[in-house]
């Protein structure tokens, strides 16, 4: 058994998985209008084709098809039109992405401006990945599906009841319930429970202490169901996806007068392009302000707050610095980004088993530590067994800062994960424990007799030791443009008009759970959340409508 010094390289799990929809078969991207599947399954109208959207107008513009961004997309177009543009590449039909089989695999291959999964390093070292296509990190991740506490749902001010509608729609589209376990969960379950102390709960989607089997986005069938998936839900006739544009910034009107600067519209690039030629987007001007929409930024922990520093929003010493005009002087951008430190065991194994996503989480009683588990591939024909320890609440906290102009480049990101001596102390404790289960009879038996069944635990000095020197992540950064500090309790940027921000980016404090569902979730609710303050406003304008509800627009594009 070693502390396993290489990255998120994930948790891979190979499901037996339930269904609460069956899985459909999602029809390639278009070039035309919306088009059905091979078993009606429509999308959207995708194009790469910048010209085709070059100089247009949208109700929204939203920036990012991520966890939070494509379900808020197919909300919003319930009434408005919609412009969604994705750095990346369409998500379907791309085995890579959908088969549990290969789960891990876009992990390791990495290039700087294509691939699936983009890599950075934070500042300390440690490694880290991005997803870089429609669906988002929800394309290469583990899939692990768990809501947040109610407390969290409480602290955050969320409405309890339409959080719960909102997981609900999520869950009925794309989450599935794992039908058996693998072979590996299946020990990794019963180890967390005997030598973990961590007492079985069944299967749930709600998160709590003890050990307990989660929910999917792998369908029974091993098939993948990105947040890109929920786009087929969505008014297909008001959604056009633009994809393989990397966005640069917003374009702000006013920016100079007295009044607030107010966002029209985006500047963006192609992806794969040199990036000289630069295409602007804007958003429908309609007469009434009140009618009008916004740009929304879901390009995530990393991709929102560069995009705002790229747009004149944030530390006005670090706009200068890269010649950048100041629209806002937001000092918090960028500030408070968040990375939950992880502590991996990898476990010699004498066989190379298949890769294995994770299913089974073991949770601590005062809850502030997690454990999963995952067979994750090291090269293209080898995998390891890890199993991970994460800090559920870090309170270290990093910063975000510009590298370059560049906005297909990562920007500079620094953790300071276990700088705070809390967190430090944590770390030792996920150590213990770790090392207990990792050496539990099941465990060892399973890996065969070569492991040291009579292996000294360590010290706790050498925990500290090895916390600070082999520091992981789980990939579930956070924060950067939180709310309360960047962004207001409706997501609104201070300081400007018409600019939201809805992604990771935007919670201040983890989820403690793995963020995916609350992410997912937070697109819709924030969705539904617009469509009735603008329902609402239209009745106030309108008052001699006798209480009736006059929606604006029928968007056109
Ligand atoms: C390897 C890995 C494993 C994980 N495993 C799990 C798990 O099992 N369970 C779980 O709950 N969570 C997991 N997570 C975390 C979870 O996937 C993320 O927290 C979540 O997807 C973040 O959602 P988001 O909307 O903030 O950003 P994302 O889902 O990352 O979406 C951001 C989108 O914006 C796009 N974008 C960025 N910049 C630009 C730009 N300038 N122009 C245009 N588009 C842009 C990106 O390409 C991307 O599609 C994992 C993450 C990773 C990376
Ligand atoms: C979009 O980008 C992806 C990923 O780099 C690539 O595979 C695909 O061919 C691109 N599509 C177009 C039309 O350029
Ligand atoms: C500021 O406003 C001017 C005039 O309206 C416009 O030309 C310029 O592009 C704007 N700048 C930004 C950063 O949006
Ligand atoms: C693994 O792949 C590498 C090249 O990618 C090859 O050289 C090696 O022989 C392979 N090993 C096995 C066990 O297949």
């Amino acid at each position: 058994m070693t502390f396993s010094n290489n990255l998120c390289l994930a948790f891979v799990t190979v499901l037996a998985v339930g269904i609460l929809i069956s899985s459909q078969q999602v029809s390639s991207q278009g070039e035309g209008g919306a088009h059905a599947g091979s078993k009606g399954f429509s999308l959207p109208y995708m194009t790469s084709n910048v010209e085709e959207v070059s100089g247009k107008s949208f109700d929204y513009i939203v920036v990012g098809g991520g966890a939070s961004g494509c379900p808020l997309v197919a909300t919003l177009s319930q009434k408005y039109s919609l412009l969604l543009i994705e750095r990346g590449g369409s998500p379907f039909n791309n085995p890579m992405i959908s088969e549990a089989t290969n789960f891990g695999l876009p992990l390791i291959q990495t290039d700087e401006f294509l691939s699936i999964a983009q890599r950075f390093v934070s500042e300390e070292g440690v490694m880290n990945l991005r997803g870089r296509v429609l669906g988002g990190s929800t394309a290469i991740n583990n899939g692990f599906y768990s809501r947040a506490s109610e407390d969290y749902v409480k602290k955050l001010g969320w409405d309890k009841k339409l959080v719960r509608e909102a997981y609900e729609w999520i869950e009925s589209k794309v989450v599935f319930q794992p039908n058996d376990l693998t072979e590996w969960q299946s020990i990794v379950k019963d180890s967390l429970v005997h030598a973990g102390g961590l007492p079985y709960k069944g299967f749930s989607l709600e998160h709590m202490p003890g050990t307990k089997v989660g929910g999917s986005i792998f369908d029974r069938n091993g098939k993948r169901h990105t947040a890109a998936d929920l786009l087929a839900y969505g008014n297909l006739d008001r959604i056009t996806v633009l994809l393989n544009a990397t966005v640069k910034n917003v374009i702000f009107h006013n920016n100079g007068s007295g009044s607030k600067p107010e966002a029209s519209g985006v500047k963006f690039i192609k992806s794969n392009g040199n990036g000289d030629q630069v295409y602007e987007v804007y958003l429908s001007r309609r007469k009434d302000t009140e009618s009008r929409g916004d740009v929304i930024l879901s390009a995530g922990a990393l991709g929102s707050p560069q995009i705002l520093l790229l747009s004149g929003i944030g530390p006005y010493e670090q706009l200068k610095h890269f010649n950048i005009s100041p629209i806002v002087d937001a000092t918090e951008v960028g500030k408070g980004i968040k990375d939950n430190p992880c502590f991996r065991l990898s476990l010699d194994s004498p066989k190379t088993p298949r890769s294995d996503i994770t299913q089974v989480v073991g949770v601590t009683k005062d809850s502030q530590i997690i454990i999963q588990s995952a067979i994750g591939y090291i090269t293209n024909n080898e995998t390891t067994l890890k199993v991970a320890a994460k800090l559920a609440y870090p309170v270290s906290q990093g910063k975000l800062e510009l590298k370059n102009i560049d906005p297909r480049q990562n920007p500079l990101v620094r953790f300071n994960y276990l700088f705070e001596e809390k967190d430090l102390d944590q770390c030792v404790r996920m150590g213990h424990l770790l090392e207990k289960i990792a050496q539990s009879n099941l465990i060892i038996s399973y890996l065969g007799s070569e492991q040291n069944e009579n292996a000294e635990l360590s010290t706790e000095e050498e925990l500290r030791e090895l916390c600070k020197t082999d520091v992981q992540t789980y990939c579930h950064y956070h924060g950067g443009s939180s709310i309360g500090s960047v962004v207001d309790k409706d997501y609104k940027v201070y300081g400007v008009n018409r600019l939201r921000v809805l992604d990771g980016s935007t919670l201040p404090d983890a989820p403690g759970t793995n963020p995916m569902a609350t992410l997912l979730m937070l697109g819709r609710y924030q969705g539904i959340k617009i469509l009735d303050e603008r329902d609402h406003n239209s009745f106030t304008c309108f008052p001699e409508h006798g209480g009736q509800y006059t929606t604006y627009s029928v968007p056109e594009m």
